[in-house]
């Protein structure tokens, strides 16, 4: 029952929640067991390097989207889900090494590696930044359901952009596991890695 609420309190939470505010967010649909969600992808890492998904293999990923110049929502979300890995790396270092934490840039106009590289550095050692050509971005972001639209005025530099807010646990095998609460305590994210990452 407890699993039901959360789930369903999470599902709220990707409908209501978005960077730089405003629309709707198409990840809504079915998280957890049986989504669709997930899939093939090769995307370029922070050092530049190409990476494909398969290279995860045998390891649990637990994947953000998001972008390095949004002002609140990913900054505050990356730290929580950072903390959470570093609380279980202290309490179940065997368990939080088979955790592979990714974050996919959803604004690759920006986010070119050099940009990823000091901004992921920030929040973990481990943290991979995946960034790549818009049509690979587009790619990635429709098979993980992830919604984004930039709001850029007519020549204004800076823009925001709108994106859904999800962390996915994917397991060894690259299938969705479940939702992390990226809003939780730095012991529950770990507790909650724990319970579907630690059997
Ligand atoms: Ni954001």
């Amino acid at each position: 029952m407890n699993i039901l609420i959360r789930t369903a309190a999470l599902a709220l939470s990707l409908l209501l929640a978005a960077c730089g505010g405003g629309a709707g967010n198409s990840a809504a649909e079915g998280p957890l067991a049986g989504a669709s969600i997930g899939g093939p992808f090769t995307l370029t890492d922070q050092d530049g390097k190409r990476v494909s998904d398969t290279a995860f293999a045998g390891k649990y990923r637990l994947v953000y989207f998001g972008y390095t110049y949004c002002p609140d929502v990913c900054p505050v979300d990356l730290q929580k889900l950072m903390a959470g890995l570093r609380v279980l790396e202290k309490s179940d270092p065997a368990v939080a090494a088979r955790i592979q934490p990714l974050f996919i840039s959803i604004d690759p106009d920006r986010d070119t590696p050099a940009v990823l590289k000091s901004y992921v550095a920030a929040f973990h050692p481990r943290l991979i930044g995946l960034t790549g050509t818009p049509a690979e971005i587009a790619a990635v972001a429709k098979s993980f359901g992830v919604y984004y639209h930039k709001q850029q005025q007519d020549g204004a530099a800076e823009y925001l952009v709108d994106h859904s807010r999800a962390t996915y646990l994917f397991g060894p095998d690259g299938k969705p596991i479940a939702l992390i609460p990226e809003d939780g305590t730095p012991a529950e994210i770990a507790a909650e890695l724990k319970r579907w990452a630690g059997g």
